[in-house]
C-alpha cells in the first residue's frame, strides 16, 4: 500500500463555515472528493474565475475536472434535486469532474418532505427550524429499516415494494397529520425519470474509495453541516439527523477509519447558526447586524438570516474532541475588519460556576452565559492579504489566541469568498 494521503474537511461550528470553499480549494490537488453525510440541506458556495456556484448534494470537488466526486452511503439523496443541480452546474460552462453515487445511499422521497414540514408544525414552540428537505424523516426511516436505498431501484419487484412502503407512509401522513395523499404513479415515474439520468454513476463507492487511497491517491472527505449539528455530539435536539462529525467519514463512505490520516476543522472567525437552539455568544445588536451584512450571512439554501455571534471556543473545543480535529483553518477573517473590540468566549458561566464544556441538555446550554476575553480589532481591509506576515498585528494576535486556547495549529486563513483569497501557512495535503 502506498502512503495514505487523505483529509477530512469538517465544519467545526453550526454549519456554513466555508467548507465548500475549502474543499474546492484543496480539490485543486486532490483525486477524489467524497461527501459522507447529510443531503441537500447543505448549501456550499464556491467562487472562482468571477463565477459563483452553489451545490447542495453534489460534492464541492465537482468543479475540478481531474477529480472524481463521490456521494457516499451516509448521505440521503433526493434524486430529482440531484439531477436539477447537475443540470444547473453543467450549464455554467465549467468543465466538471466525474460523479459517482453510492448504491447504499438512502433516497429522500416526496413523503419525507411532507413529514418534515408536518413534524415541524407539530413541534410548535419547540420547532427546530429544519431546512424542510426531508432529512430527518429519511434518516428516521433508515433507522426504522423502512428506507429505500438507491440499489433497491434495480430490484425486480421494486415497484411493488415501493408501493407497499408508499401506502404505509400515506396512511401515516393521513392519520397523524391529516395531510392528503400524493399520487404513487406520479412519484414513481418522477423517481424513475431522474434515476435514468444518473444510473451510470451508481456503484459500490466504498470499493472505489478504498482502492484510491491504497493506490496513494489524494482523497478528500467533505463534511456537511457542522460538528455542533451532529445527532450524537451536537446541541441535541437542535441538530440535524446524521453524524456530521469527522468520525463518520469512514462509516459514511464504507472504508476503514485507519485509511484517514488528517482532519481539518474549518472555523468561521465568528459564529453563525441557522435555526433554533442555544447560542451563548449570540449578538443581538448592531455589531451582529454589521457582521451579518458584511459576511452576507443569509442561508444559501433557505435564505434565512443567520444568527450571528462571537467566536465560542468552548463549542470549538467540543468539536475538536468529538471530530478528532488535527488542524484548524479560519475563514471569513476579512468580515471582522472594522470591529473595534473583538470578543472570544473561552468559558461559560453556568449557575454561578465557570465551566469549559457544553452541558448535555439544551435548557442548561441556554442558561450558560459566555465569559469573554477581549481583544483589540483591526481596521485594515485584509481581502488582498497573501501571507500571515501581511496581516495587521491585531489579526495575527486574534489567530494566535485561538490557536493558543485550543492548543491546536492553524494551517491557514481565508480573506474572501474567492479561491484565490486563501492563505496557506502549513501544507497538510
Ligand atoms: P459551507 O456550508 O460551510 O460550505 O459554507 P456556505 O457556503 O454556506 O457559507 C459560507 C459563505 O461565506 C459562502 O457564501 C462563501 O462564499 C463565503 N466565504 C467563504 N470564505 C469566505 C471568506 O474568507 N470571506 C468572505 N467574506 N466570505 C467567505
Ligand atoms: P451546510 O453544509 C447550517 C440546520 C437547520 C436546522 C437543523 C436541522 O451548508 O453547513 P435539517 O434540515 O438538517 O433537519 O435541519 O440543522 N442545518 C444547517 N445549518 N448549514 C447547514 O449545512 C445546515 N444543514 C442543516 O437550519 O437548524
Ligand atoms: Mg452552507
Amino acid at each position: 500500500m502506498r502512503k495514505i494521503n487523505s483529509l477530512v474537511v469538517v465544519g467545526s461550528q453550526w454549519g456554513d463555515e466555508g467548507k465548500g470553499k475549502m474543499t474546492d480549494y484543496f480539490a485543486q490537488k486532490a483525486d477524489v472528493v467524497v461527501r459522507f453525510a447529510g443531503g441537500d440541506n447543505a448549501g456550499h458556495v464556491i467562487n472562482f474565475n468571477g463565477q459563483k456556484h452553489k451545490v447542495t448534494i453534489i460534492p464541492s470537488g465537482i468543479f475540478n475536472p481531474e477529480v472524481t466526486s463521490v456521494i457516499g452511503n451516509g448521505c440521503v439523496v433526493n434524486l430529482i434535486n440531484l439531477v436539477k443541480e447537475l443540470e444547473t452546474i453543467q450549464k455554467s460552462g465549467v468543465k466538471l469532474g466525474k460523479l459517482l453515487i453510492s448504491d447504499r445511499a438512502q433516497l429522500i422521497l416526496p413523503y419525507h418532505i411532507l413529514i418534515d414540514g408536518a413534524q415541524e408544525e407539530a413541534r410548535g414552540a419547540r420547532k427546530i427550524g429544519t431546512t424542510k428537505r426531508g432529512i430527518g424523516p429519511t434518516y428516521q426511516d433508515k433507522a426504522a429499516r423502512l428506507g429505500i436505498r438507491i440499489a433497491d431501484i434495480e430490484e425486480k419487484d421494486f415497484k411493488e415494494t415501493f408501493k407497499e412502503i408508499f401506502d404505509y407512509q400515506m396512511m401515516f401522513l393521513n392519520k397523524m397529520f391529516d395531510i392528503a395523499s400524493i399520487s404513487f404513479d406520479k412519484t414513481y415515474s418522477e423517481l424513475m425519470k431522474a434515476y435514468e439520468v444518473i444510473k451510470d454513476c451508481i456503484t459500490d463507492t466504498g470499493i472505489f474509495i478504498e482502492k484510491a487511497i491504497k493506490e496513494g491517491k489524494k482523497v478528500l472527505f467533505e463534511g456537511a453541516q457542522g460538528a455542533l449539528l451532529d445527532i450524537d455530539h451536537g446541541t441535541y435536539p437542535y441538530v440535524t439527523s446524521s453524524n456530521t462529525s469527522a468520525n463518520n467519514a469512514s462509516t459514511g463512505t464504507g472504508i476503514s477509519h485507519k485509511l484517514i490520516n488528517n482532519t481539518l476543522g474549518v472555523v468561521k472567525a465568528y459564529s453563525t447558526r441557522v435555526g433554533a437552539g442555544a447560542f451563548p455568544t449570540e449578538l443581538l445588536n448592531e455589531i451582529g447586524d454589521g457582521i451579518r451584512e458584511r459576511g452576507h450571512e443569509y442561508g444559501s439554501n433557505t435564505k434565512r438570516p443567520r444568527r450571528v455571534g462571537w467566536l465560542d471556543l468552548v463549542a470549538l473545543k467540543h468539536a475538536i474532541r468529538t471530530s478528532g480535529i488535527d488542524y484548524l483553518f479560519i475563514t471569513l477573517l476579512d468580515v471582522l475588519s472594522g470591529v473595534d473590540q473583538l470578543m472570544i468566549c473561552d468559558k461559560y458561566i453556568f449557575e454561578g460556576e465557570e465551566i469549559s464544556y457544553i452541558p448535555a441538555t439544551s435548557s442548561k446550554h441556554e442558561k450558560c452565559e459566555a465569559k469573554y476575553i477581549s481583544m483589540p480589532g483591526w481596521k485594515e481591509d485584509i481581502t488582498q492579504v497573501k501571507s500571515f506576515d501581511d496581516l495587521p498585528t491585531n489579526a495575527k494576535n486574534y489567530l494566535n489566541k485561538i490557536s493558543e486556547i485550543c492548543e491546536i495549529e492553524i494551517t491557514g486563513f481565508s480573506v474572501g469568498p474567492d479561491r484565490l483569497q486563501t492563505v496557506i501557512t502549513k501544507e497538510i495535503m
